[in-house]
Order: structure tokens, then sequence, then C-alpha cells
């Protein structure tokens, strides 16, 4: 059965939900499913805004067949080719052999290295390039590294709508409801939103800027994404927090404490410093078990919080595996801008502390609070005072 939504007069939404993938890329627990979002123009030629995932192939297929009808399809705009969105090309192509395909020549040369047969149907568009297709007239932007080389956006210069590839995307399926003012987007959306574009874009955030400079030069009327919902207003919300996440700055001020603990000693010693930050005014404090949050949310979580304290036990002598990867993805993602405090413990050597400085120290535009906290097994009442003291020097440090 068909599922297409309407969003203009002669635009729809053709895409399809999967609840079923458990982890995105492989790697991302999606436990809200994902949407695969995919466009259909119906102007005197017909065309289609990217593919989906071949998880929803066939749900795609027939909301296109129901909307074509006895039309062909005499394009596809091919925004991004990463198979999330690209997996469908060849199946396009078999039912619509007459479909011409429009995009970069990065995106060209991905198709090819995917293996697909594009031979003959390719037309190759530039920055700033347009093209008519009846009432409609596009416009090619690039957009590079988001979040592939060869990506890039159509502007619909005739109904404002921008098709923004993954940017403005989100995890998350839709629940029937497809644009922005349809949901609570602040109460239901915006953790998966934030989760999505720092573990999926934040290593790009200069080229987001780019992005967003070039879209500010735009009368936008509707945001497409290929993930999450459809913007058609209340822009400015969704705009300023990729300004800022993609400019590395904090949305709150705000201490994350992530504990590596194998006995819940250490973990004990995150609960003081959480209590005494509270106890002296502090009380926007959230904490994480290394162990058991996935390191995407640790990513998203560190994209939000001004201030970030580590602690961690020793373990064979190095650091705890967890949190190496922990602070090694903040590094691929390009984690800056934040203040950092550390705690290590350890019962014959504690070296925990001084690995996490070292690695911090390789993150940009990184404040590393000087009085870490050494602990030796567990932290003991005489203890308190320099773990005051750290609590202290984070409270002062957010002045
Ligand atoms: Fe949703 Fe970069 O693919």
């Amino acid at each position: 059965m068909y599922c297409v939504r309407k969003i203009t007069e002669d635009l729809y939404w053709v895409g399809g939900n999967d609840r079923r993938l458990a982890l995105f890329e492989n790697i991302h627990p999606i436990p809200r499913g994902v949407s695969y979002n995919s466009y259909l123009l119906l102007d005197k030629e017909t065309v289609l805004f990217d593919t989906v995932d071949w998880s929803i192939c066939r749900q795609f297929i027939e909301n296109i067949k129901h909307l074509l009808g006895d039309k062909t399809l005499d394009y596809m705009v091919i925004n991004h080719v990463e198979p999330d969105h690209a997996a469908c090309i060849e199946e396009i192509i078999l039912r619509y052999p007459e479909v011409k395909i429009i995009c970069t020549p990065k995106a060209t040369m991905f198709m090819r290295q995917f293996g697909f047969d594009i031979d003959g149907r390719i037309i190759e568009v530039k920055e700033g390039n347009k093209m008519s297709f009846g009432e409609h007239e596009v416009m090619f932007v690039g957009a590079p590294m988001v979040h592939w080389p060869e990506a890039m956006v159509t502007y619909d210069l005739t109904n404002g709508a921008l098709f923004s590839a993954d940017a403005f995307g989100t995890f998350g399926s839709l629940d029937g409801k497809l644009f922005n003012d349809e949901v609570n987007f602040d109460r239901d959306w915006i953790d998966d939103a934030r989760r999505y574009y720092t573990n999926i874009v934040g290593k790009y955030g200069v080229h987001v800027q780019a992005l967003l400079k070039k879209a500010s030069n735009l009368d936008i009327k509707f945001i497409c994404p290929l993930h999450g919902p459809v913007w058609r207003n209340d822009f400015g919300y969704f705009l300023g927090k990729y300004d800022k996440w993609s400019r590395y700055e904090p949305e709150e001020k705000g201490v994350m404490i992530v504990y590596g603990t194998m006995y819940g000693n250490t973990e004990a010693a995150a609960n003081d410093l959480a209590t005494r930050l509270v106890e002296k005014g502090m009380k926007n404090v959230v904490m994480y078990d290394v162990s058991s949050t996935d390191v995407s949310d640790l990513i998203s979580e560190a994209f939000k919080y001004s201030h970030i304290v580590l602690a961690s036990v020793t373990y064979n002598l190095n650091l705890y595996p967890p949190m190496l990867n922990y602070i090694t993805d903040m590094k691929a993602l390009n984690v800056q801008n934040r203040t950092f405090a550390l705690v290590e413990n350890g019962t014959w050597a504690p070296q925990s502390g001084k690995i996490m400085r070292k690695l911090l120290e390789e993150l940009k535009n990184t404040t590393i609070l000087e009085n870490d906290v050494s602990l030796s097994s567990s932290m003991k009442e005489e203890e308190g005072t320099s773990m005051d003291d750290l609590a202290n020097n984070i409270i002062e440090s957010m002045k």
C-alpha cells in the first residue's frame, strides 16, 4: 500500500521508515527508527529527489507508482550517494529506463565505484547551475562534506524548497507526522537530532558553516532533508542549533560527568563531585557511566554542555578501554571549545589522569583544569578537600 504526503500542489514526500534497523550505519543505536526521505515533483517533467535505503525500497516504489500513474520519470536529482539514499537508484532505472540522473561529477564517480550501471544518463552539474522542469526552476548548490564530498543541495526557486541532503536530518521515524509543526520537536526530537548531527556530520563543522552561509542567501519556504521532519516554519530554531553545533559552541552552561568504574568506587567519587557542584549552586549536572552509555549519546551530550568531567579508573596500567574509546571518538568528531576536569583512580599505580590529560590536549581550544583529583582505590573523607577544590574550580571557570 502506498503512503505519501503532499508538501505543495505538485511536490510529494515518497519516503518511508525503518523501525527494524537496530544500528544506523551498523554502529549508532536508533531505538526510534529512522526515516529515509525522498521527494517527487510532478512538473511538466517529473523529478525524483534522491532515493531511499534498500530496506524500504518496496514501499518507495509503491509510492512513486501511485503518484506517477501513466507518466514516466524524467529525472533523478542525486544530492548524496551514501547507500541509505542511493541504494534504489538502479531499481528506479530498471523501472523507468528513460530517467536521467542529475548530480555532481564526484557523485558520478561514487556511483560507478558502487557498481551502478548509469552510463548514458548522467547530467553533471556544478555550483550555481540551474535547470527548469516546466514551472519549476532549481539551482544546485555544493555541500561538500555535509556529509560526503560529493554532496550538494538543490534549491527550488519556484516554491522555495531546499532539498538539503543529510543537513537538517535526524534519527527517528515519522509516525505519520511529516512536518515540524506536526510534532513537538523541542520535546520529542531534539535529542535525536543532536545525536544524528554530532555523530554523522559533527566532524565537518567548517563545511556546515559554509552551507549555512549559502543558505542565508536563499528565501527558504521548506527544508526537505533526507531524514526526519520537513521544516515549513520556525526555521530560526533549527538553523540556530546547527549554527551552534557547527561552531562547537555549547548549548548550555553545565557539567557532564562521565565516569569509568569497575566496582563502583570511581562512580562514588563522581557522585561526590556532582553533589558538591549542586550544593554550590551548579544544578545543571548530568552523569553517565561510560561503560553502559552508548558513545553516540556521550558525543551528543559533549556538544551540549560547556564542561566535561572525566573520572576514570586505571586499567592494566593504561586507560579504561571504554573511556579511551570515548576520548578517541571526541577527537574524531572534532569536539572542541570545552573545559575539562579530571579524576583518576587506581589501586597500585593510578595513571588514568595523566593519560586522559595527554589525549585531551590533542583536542582543539580545550581548557583542562589543573587540579586533577587522584584517588587510591576509593575516595576517603580527607580527599573531600581536593574534590571541593575541583568543584570550586569548575564553577569559577564558568564565570
Ligand atoms: Fe543519510 Fe550521509 O547519509
